[in-house]
């Protein structure tokens, strides 16, 4: 098998941190033959500055063409006057929307090693794991009318439209379905049917789609309710599915159980092809450029290396490696080796590229 890779590493700490993700592209592709084919593209500040555009076409090509993209970070100071439009995280965007990924995977994972760093009492958390699934391009944040009207009697009104429709709701509990069948089996949707025509359709349409996943057990919860039992007990969730809206803050706070932004991994996926059944896919770590430790060599790579991880799970089946690759980085923390932003007392502060070295060597011996 060959397996199209695409890797955007952006601007700011994304380069430093996708190189530790190259180290074990070539340790697969040697030692477990993987058969990656790697390309390289650029996206963000570091596009802008080569072609005018935060990606070129060719790049959003070599995207849509590729079995899965792996993207760093965007943006930073440097491109802070750059017009709106060419700015870096419209090529985040443009990503996004031509590749049409509607699924945002967003797990929240509280290693036991770093427990104790966590916000929250380390029972709640310890040992926590479960998956977000956010639905990324439809909801309040696109529906139109949007606008800002001018009432004209010193009034001005801010109008946002929430909209779903039957097939964007249903392929999104479809993602959420088959990946609780992956995991524990078990999915809490979430929205406010109590007040939104929106909610109400969600919820009848993942009762229904559920009907062709009895080995399942689905669970309906109020997302005000939902976001209060994910602070109270978050270890009673499998996989959440939500709204844009929702998922974007339900997320939020998630990550938020389990320590630092230099450790959660993303993925978006898109609809399978309908001749290959892949599904597009595009996955990166949910932090953002860091300008103010880029270049300096002490960014976390975890996050990129799970998003990683994830990629191997969810575009390659490669379940045992992508089981291997996460209880790596478990070990490296249960060790003691961190990076400066999970340091602890009596850990060993290392920068990015021992970590990256730290992660790869436990993989290897797994
Ligand atoms: P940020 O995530 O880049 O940084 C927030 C804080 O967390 C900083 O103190 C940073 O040093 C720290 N941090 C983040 N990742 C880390 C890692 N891997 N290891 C150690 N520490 C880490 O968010 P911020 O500062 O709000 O935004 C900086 C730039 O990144 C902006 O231009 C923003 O627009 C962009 N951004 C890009 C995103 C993306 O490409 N998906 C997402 C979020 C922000
Ligand atoms: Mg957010």
């Amino acid at each position: 098998t060959t397996r199209k890779l695409l890797l955007l590493p952006g601007d700011g700490i994304g380069p430093e941190a996708m190189a530790e993700v190259e180290k074990l592209v070539t340790l697969l592709n040697a030692e477990r033959a993987a058969g990656f084919e790697t390309e390289r593209g650029l996206v963000g500040g570091a596009a802008y500055d080569a072609s005018g555009d935060p990606i070129s076409d060719a790049d959003m090509n070599r995207a849509m063409a590729a079995d899965a993209v792996l993207f760093g970070a965007v943006g930073g100071p440097k491109w802070d006057s750059v017009p709106y439009e060419k700015r870096p995280e419209a090529g985040l965007l443009r990503l996004r929307k031509d590749m049409s990924l509607f699924a945002n995977l967003r797990p929240a994972i509280c290693y036991p090693a770093l427990a104790e760093a966590s916000s929250l009492k380390r029972e709640l958390v310890d040992g926590l794991d479960i998956l977000i699934v956010r639905e990324l391009t439809g909801g309040v944040y696109f529906g139109a009318p949007k606008e800002v009207v001018d009432l004209g009697n010193g009034q001005k009104r801010g109008i946002d439209t929430q909209i779903y429709d039957t097939y964007e709701i249903e392929r999104i509990a479809k993602v959420a379905f088959e990946l609780a069948r992956t995991r524990r089996g078990r999915v809490t949707s979430m929205e406010k049917r109590n007040v939104m025509k929106s909610g109400v359709l969600w919820n009848q349409v993942v009762t229904e789609t559920h009907k062709g996943y009895s080995d399942v057990t689905l669970d309906h919860m109020l997302a005000d309710a939902g976001g209060m039992q994910l602070v109270r007990a978050p270890k009673q969730f499998d996989v959440i599915v939500t709204d844009n809206l929702f998922g974007d803050m339900l997320s939020d706070i998630a990550a938020m159980l389990t320590g630092s932004l230099g450790m959660l991994p993303s993925a978006s996926l898109g609809a399978p092809d309908e001749t290959s059944g892949q599904r597009r896919a595009m996955y990166e770590p949910v932090h953002g450029s860091a300008p103010d430790i880029a270049g300096r060599g002490i960014a976390n790579p975890i996050a990129m290396i799970a998003s990683f991880a994830m990629m191997l799970r969810y575009s390659f089946a490669m379940v045992d490696e992508a089981d291997k690759l996460e209880a790596a980085i478990a070990e490296v923390l249960e060790s003691g080796t961190r990076t400066g932003d999970i340091m602890a007392p009596g850990c060993r502060e290392v920068g990015t590229s021992e970590m990256g070295d730290a992660v790869l060597d436990a993989f290897r011996r797994k």
